[in-house]
């Protein structure tokens, strides 16, 4: 039989989002967004602003959450994220994602939850200690459920997101076996197959997983005071690349390439010929100064940069804030269909559905 044409056959979808807690920086487009807006014709795409996960720690702080999520949208429409061809979803806008938070909660053990890296870390990073709140370690079973709600079989994240990933896929293969009777030893690319209602979806680092920051030490982070963002100017890139410490002070001394400033070198320099010039000069101490090298990986920042800030321009103007509400209730819309066909079926699976 011939096999159906790849223009009718249903695309793949992807899953992946942000937390709300300010402006997107560089770190984040290599390990993520440039991932995103890359394979956006591939996949089915729906990109997940999670402004109820910005509850946990900051409660009390709903209009910085609310100018918060339009940040998000604004950056990612900037970086490239075309609402023509993917599904911006709003958490907060798809109930679904709740109810199924729920449920997933019921499949995995409390200490599972709490053994968590990414989350111990966040507690650690963050300074919470035994403060935090009951929902807090919540929204790591929450993030499940966002992948979940919406099926995917790709979630592009940066690294610090994989451990995630992995409690996403093992409470996924837990309610196809509690629910729709899959044999636990079943592969997981079979799940669907076996009449699992959830795929066991995989995460996706970008060329980048790790970006480190300009004090040269720390991951690239908000908080930490450490990052470019891409709405940086080509003058505050100059200045934040400047500050990069690599200790080196002899140009004519034998430099390490392992060092912060050659991460940014290999990340944005874009012709391959260029950079490997760099560090076999760098390498043999060639008369080549941190401070040649940081002027050439400013330009090639700001050259990435240039036409996000062209973009930006379009919709960041005063009085034209409606172009975000606008997308924002038409793709909350399409989010609800695909939400409510899983969650349908989920509460089919569960022997939730009374009302016929
Ligand atoms: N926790 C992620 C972060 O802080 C954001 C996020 C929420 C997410 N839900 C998600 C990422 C679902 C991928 C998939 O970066």
């Amino acid at each position: 039989m011939p096999s159906t044409s790849t223009s009718t056959a249903p695309r793949a979808r992807i899953l992946t989002g942000d937390t709300p807690s300010g402006k997107l920086h560089i770190g984040h487009w290599v390990g993520s967004l440039e991932n995103r807006a890359r394979l956006q014709d591939a996949y089915e795409c729906y990109f997940l602003i999670a402004n109820l996960h910005a509850f946990t720690t900051r409660a009390d702080q709903p209009s910085e959450i609310a100018r918060d999520t339009l940040e998000i949208l604004k950056d990612w429409l900037a970086a490239g994220i075309d609402p023509e061809r993917a599904t911006v979803v709003v958490q907060s806008e798809v109930p679904a994602i709740t109810e199924l938070t729920w449920h997933l909660s019921m499949l995995l053990p409390f200490n599972r939850v709490m053994r968590n890296p990414t989350l111990k870390d966040e507690l650690d990073v963050k300074g919470l200690g035994d403060k935090y709140s009951f929902g807090f370690p919540l929204y790591a079973v929450g993030q499940c459920a966002d992948i979940l709600t919406f099926r995917p079989a790709l979630v592009p994240v940066g690294e610090d997101q994989l451990a995630h990933i992995e409690m996403c896929r093992e409470v996924a293969r837990r309610f196809n076996h509690t629910y729709c009777g899959v044999d636990p030893a079943t592969p997981d690319a079979e799940h669907v197959a076996a009449g699992g209602l959830l795929p066991i979806p995989e995460g996706l680092v970008g060329r980048v997983g790790r970006l480190v920051g300009v004090d040269g030490t720390q991951k690239m982070s908000k908080s930490l005071g450490n990052a470019i963002y891409l709405t940086d100017t080509t003058a505050q890139i100059k200045k934040k690349v400047a500050q990069i410490y690599t200790g080196r002070v002899d140009t004519n001394a034998p430099g390490d390439t392992n060092n912060a400033l050659f991460q940014y070198v290999r990340s944005f320099i874009t012709d391959p010929a260029r950079v490997a010039e760099l560090e076999d000069r760098y390498r043999r101490g060639d008369a080549i100064g941190d401070g040649h090298v940081k002027v050439e990986v400013a330009a090639a920042i700001d050259a990435l940069l240039a036409p996000m800030r062209e973009r930006r321009a379009r919709f960041d103007a005063p009085g034209r804030e409606d172009i975000l509400h606008d997308i924002i209730r038409t793709h909350s819309a399409r989010a609800n269909t695909a939400a409510a066909e899983t969650l349908g079926r989920v509460r089919e699976a569960m022997k939730l559905r009374f009302v016929r």
